[in-house]
């Protein structure tokens, strides 16, 4: 496996692939690596010859309040996890060659950007599809391999790919939970097991909406209803930022739910904001 730092590297070896016929499949991540990343790249690895993994924990998508200065960084380790998982390269920028000085150039998806996420973190997606828009450019992938878990941002950065006419295949790979039910996160180490063990209200909430909906509770009010509750009596602390009932490509709110939409939530449980969805 081979690592790179700079830009111009890296874009000298993707040209160099593309010459000799070779695919690329790019997985952008933040590091910090856990089995729901590993899993990206498993499906990467299908698909194509050589499977790029970026580290970069990106300052643009950070708001002023959040957790860019403490966010874990474990290069050592996500290192060999990317070359069990079956990696080729890892690239590892540095931020001021991302950024560079005077750096004044954003990628911004309008709608749906706006909604969600959006409304608590109003320059988060800005960022993020910036620096991808960026990879895209540096790595020329041929395919581009992203979680469900985050899913507004998959569906914001499947929006930017097709608009900006990368020629890639967008992939969304199913999230990767733990026994629990609880979904695979970055974030997740913040927690004590205590803690830990009321994160799974998220869990617990969507699989209740999920199980109300196939016996016929369809009202989205109803749904919201019951899934505070839940999420009330597994985690009294917990502050739900919201609960949230939408088409999955449009991300616009249906007020009865059915199979095809999917419920995401985001939930403030000792000062860690968690996110999570489901297609009910
Ligand atoms: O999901 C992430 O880890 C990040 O948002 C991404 C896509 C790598 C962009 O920084």
């Amino acid at each position: 496996m081979q690592t790179i730092r700079s830009i111009t590297k890296m874009q000298k070896a993707a040209k160099q692939l593309a010459a000799r016929g070779k695919t690329i499949a790019l997985v952008p991540t933040m590091g910090n690596l856990h089995e729901g990343h590993l899993s990206l790249v498993k499906r990467a690895k299908k698909s194509a010859d050589v499977v790029i993994v970026s580290i970069f924990v990106n300052p643009k998508q950070f708001g002023p309040k959040e957790d860019y200065k403490k966010y874990p960084r474990d290069e050592k380790n996500d290192m060999a996890r990317i070359k069990k998982a079956g990696g080729d390269i890892v690239f590892i920028p540095k931020a001021i060659d991302i950024y560079p000085d005077n750096f004044q150039t954003y990628v911004t998806v309008e709608k749906l950007s706006k909604t969600l996420e959006g409304k608590s973190r109003p320059q988060h997606f800005r960022g993020v599809t910036t620096v991808v828009a960026k990879l895209f450019n540096i790595t020329r992938p041929d395919i581009a391999v992203f979680g469900a878990k985050d899913f507004q941002q998959a569906i914001v950065l499947k929006q930017m790919t097709r608009d900006l006419g990368y020629p890639l295949k967008f992939v969304i790979a199913p999230t990767v939970r733990e026994k629990d039910g609880l979904a695979m996160s970055s974030r997740n180490r913040y927690f004590t097991a205590e803690q830990r063990h009321q994160a799974c209200c998220l869990y617990y909430a969507l699989r209740t909406a999920q199980e109300m909906v196939k016996s016929g509770i369809k009202d989205v009010r109803a749904l919201k209803g019951e899934m505070r509750a839940v999420i009330k009596a597994t985690s009294p602390k917990a502050k739900i930022d919201y609960i949230a009932f939408t088409e999955f490509d449009s991300l616009k709110p249906v007020s009865r739910a059915d199979k095809s939409t999917i419920c995401s939530l985001a939930v403030r449980l000792y000062n860690v904001r968690l996110i999570d969805n489901m297609r009910l």
